[in-house]
């Protein structure tokens, strides 16, 4: 099949209710017309999801914004406008229209454009909003490739379009954009300080504390956790805990991005990773994948630096392990 046809394909199965699984630039999505509740349904289904979890909103261009939300403020255009396309989401109130399966019966409503050309074409395509959370089961790690969502759902979605390996490979930044203040609920890879520079306001971070547990994305204890026992570990701990491991510990995983100094590190499985932020959130999700499919016994990750570009990195590893 041409690409066209197989865009046409998938917005067929949407307008009938089915579910398309997209590629986004952040991760894959597990995506349904977001205006048919039996379709929206589905997606809780397929995932094992609660209810209470509510998904976000995909549209091709800033002209729908309004008929998904209200009372916009200039900030949040100003957002959308620097963000859009990109991985970025919005929760701004929600029009009256917007089912309560998507939002969860809250008054708000989460808002992406994404930039991947196959979302775009498919958002565009379609004309519609397409409503579309990771597509994998719940607290598993978000697919970051066609392949990975075929092991994750591939007997519950009718198509999966394939379009490579995701570009950023971390979920989208949430950002409650409803009050004068906004706040991060959710870190990624567009950080609170550029949104800062951005808006020239003070952006704050989403907390557990003020925030109704279930809906705070990734709140729920060993959200992205892979089945493998997960662990991290300071830089400075990791050669004592190698020179510690006895036969009966392995096999066990490293992942690492420092040089590992005066340790034999033959006994143990390592991944280095890349230096920059950017490049080991790409291969973040992927590399854990791949490990947890391999029966190690354990998998020890490195801390990363505790500067603002690793924050949504870090938030992601903190959930990974325990
Ligand atoms: O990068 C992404 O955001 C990917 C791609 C597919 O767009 N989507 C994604 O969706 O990560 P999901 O459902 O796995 O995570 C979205 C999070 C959920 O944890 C949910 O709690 C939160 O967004 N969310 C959605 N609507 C919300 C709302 N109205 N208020 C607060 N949180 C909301
Ligand atoms: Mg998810």
């Amino acid at each position: 099949m041409t690409e066209n046809n197989l865009i046409q394909t998938a917005v067929n199965i949407l307008k009938r209710g089915g579910l398309v699984a997209i590629p986004t630039e952040t991760v894959y999505g597990l995506g349904a017309d977001a205006s048919n509740e039996s379709a929206i349904r589905k997606i809780f289904a397929a995932k094992e999801r609660p209810f209470d979890h509510p998904l976000i909103v995909h549209l091709a261009n800033i002209d729908q914004l309004s008929v998904w939300a209200r009372e916009i403020s200039p900030a949040a255009y100003k957002l959308a406008t620097a963000c859009w396309p990109g991985p970025l989401t919005m929760i701004l109130k929600k029009q009256p229209q917007v089912l309560d399966v998507v939002t969860g019966h809250q008054d708000t409503v989460g808002i992406r454009i994404p930039r991947h050309p196959v979302a775009q074409e498919l958002l565009t395509a379609f004309g519609q909003g397409i409503a579309a959370p990771s597509a994998n089961k719940f607290t598993h790690i978000s697919p970051t490739t066609a392949q990975a969502v075929q092991e994750e759902l591939g007997d519950k979605v009718d198509l999966i379009l394939d379009g490579g390996a995701c570009e950023v490979g971390l979920e989208s930044t949430i950002i409650d954009m409803t009050q004068a203040m906004p706040v991060i609920l959710r870190p990624g890879m567009i950080t609170a300080e550029e949104i800062a520079k951005i808006l020239d306001l003070p952006v704050h971070m989403g907390s557990s504390e003020h925030k109704d547990i279930p809906r705070v994305p990734g709140m729920h204890h060993l959200h992205y956790a892979p089945t493998t026992h997960t662990i991290m570990l300071a830089t400075t701990d990791i050669p004592s805990w190698i020179k510690q491991l006895n036969p009966q510990d392995l096999p066990v995983a490293l992942i690492h991005r420092q040089h590992i100094s005066s340790v034999d590190t033959s006994a143990i499985h390592t991944i280095k990773m890349p230096d920059d932020a950017a490049s080991f959130a790409h291969d973040l999700y992927h590399v854990l994948r791949t490990l947890d499919q391999q029966q190690f016994k354990l998998i020890v990750i490195e801390e990363v630096p505790l500067t603002n570009e690793w924050d949504a990195i870090r938030d992601r590893l903190n959930k990974a392990t325990r």
